[in-house]
């Protein structure tokens, strides 16, 4: 069924602007009939930072920034889904256009800039579904012209931890000028402090929330040190490695689209998350468990980012050039890795290549 409409939509999705295929996409997802989901083979199912999930691939923030359509999500296999980038207020973002597919690369370059429709639009969605079942959890940002960022990301979670599974500090888009500095140690330190501080306030009434941390893949090692130091500390519950690259690797093809400003994604992005995740892995030292994200479009660079250390997966660029049919193909190749190495569970598969992924030449 998928498979079907993945073969139907792809071509005509492809010959929009890329903005308006996501908002056709969006819109299709809202229309899809609410017939249950399929169930998932019991081997998939894993336990990770406190929460029961029925597989490890999940979507990753940015598709579905308003919180319209997580039930949908959900029904096509995605074992988690997170919703946002959410900002306090609603901002409109940066001029169109500002994403570009790079179709011989496999690639995007998004500057979207947080565009949100503010929180109260998403907190309304999110409490009408919060019965619903099934893990979806909340990327936030701080706005654009906000005075007080580390106060943005206080509010948000205190607004959303009773209706998310989940939050995740999105500290690592480059499209808001100056939010990567959140990533430096003393600013870290103080954001990290002050949302561990709020989860726990509000935990009474909300029940316990974990909150991770996005990072961007563009950190130097030596800057990776202090943030992974500064969760540990922190005791975050995990982080996401990571977010769009503002790197350009020397071999993409699609050169013209490539000098446009912005994150890049998608299969040029996967070495280099690849790496990250493994350099973070290994200073993590099991103290919370990561979630990899970055190039994932195939049941092989998902068995590869497992075996670097993440004991979760999110993709979004990989479904714009293979289509939904990408999740169910992930998670039967992660059972058929299951089957030939005669392992019980993908937690078996977690960080067995982190050290010789970390020994590798840097990529370029
Ligand atoms: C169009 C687009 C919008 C995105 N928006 C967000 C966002 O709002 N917040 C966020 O944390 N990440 C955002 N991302 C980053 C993704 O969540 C993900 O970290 C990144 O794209 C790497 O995964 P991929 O290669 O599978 O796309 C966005 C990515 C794309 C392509």
């Amino acid at each position: 069924m998928i498979g079907l409409f993945d073969r139907l939509t792809l071509p005509l999705l492809h010959a929009l602007d890329a903005e308006d295929a996501h908002g056709l996409a969006v819109r299709m997802l809202k229309l899809m009939p609410p017939l249950p989901a399929r169930r998932d083979d019991q081997r998939l199912k894993l336990r990770v930072f406190g929460l029961n999930f029925p597989n490890p691939v999940g979507l990753a923030a940015g598709f579905d920034k308003h919180a319209e359509v997580p039930d949908a999500l959900l029904r096509i296999g995605f074992g988690f889904v997170e919703v946002g980038t959410i900002t306090p207020l609603p901002q409109a973002g940066n001029p169109r256009p500002r994403v570009f597919r790079l179709d011989a690369d496999r690639g995007v370059i998004n500057r979207l800039g947080f565009n949100s429709q503010g929180a109260d639009a998403a907190l309304a969605r999110l409490a009408a579904r919060a019965r619903a079942g099934g893990i979806v959890g909340i990327n936030v940002g701080a706005n654009k012209d906000s005075a007080d960022r580390v106060a943005d990301y206080v509010k948000l979670i205190e607004c959303f931890a009773a209706v998310s599974s989940y939050v995740t500090v999105n500290i690592s888009s480059p499209n808001t000028p100056g939010l990567r500095n959140l990533q430096q140690a003393v600013v870290l330190d103080d954001l990290l402090a002050r949302v561990v501080d709020a989860r726990e306030r509000v935990a009474p009434q909300a029940g316990p929330t974990p909150v991770l941390l996005k990072i961007a893949p563009d950190l130097a090692l030596g800057d990776l040190d202090d943030v992974v130091g500064i969760a540990r500390a922190r005791r975050v519950d995990g982080m996401i490695v990571g977010n769009t690259t503002v790197a350009r690797p020397p071999h993409l093809r699609e050169t013209l689209t490539a000098r446009e400003a912005g994150g890049l994604s998608g299969a040029p992005l996967l070495t280099l998350a690849n790496r990250m995740l493994a350099e973070t892995y290994v200073r993590v030292e099991d103290a919370f468990p990561l979630v990899g994200a970055g190039g994932v479009d195939s049941g092989d660079t998902a068995l590869a980012r497992i075996r670097a250390g993440a004991s979760l997966i999110q993709l979004y660029s990989g479904l714009v050039f293979r289509g939904l049919g990408l999740v169910a193909e992930i998670k039967s190749a992660l059972c058929a890795a299951l089957e030939r190495e005669g392992a019980d569970s993908i937690s078996d598969f977690v960080g067995t290549d982190a050290a010789s992924v970390t020994a590798e030449p840097w990529p370029k």
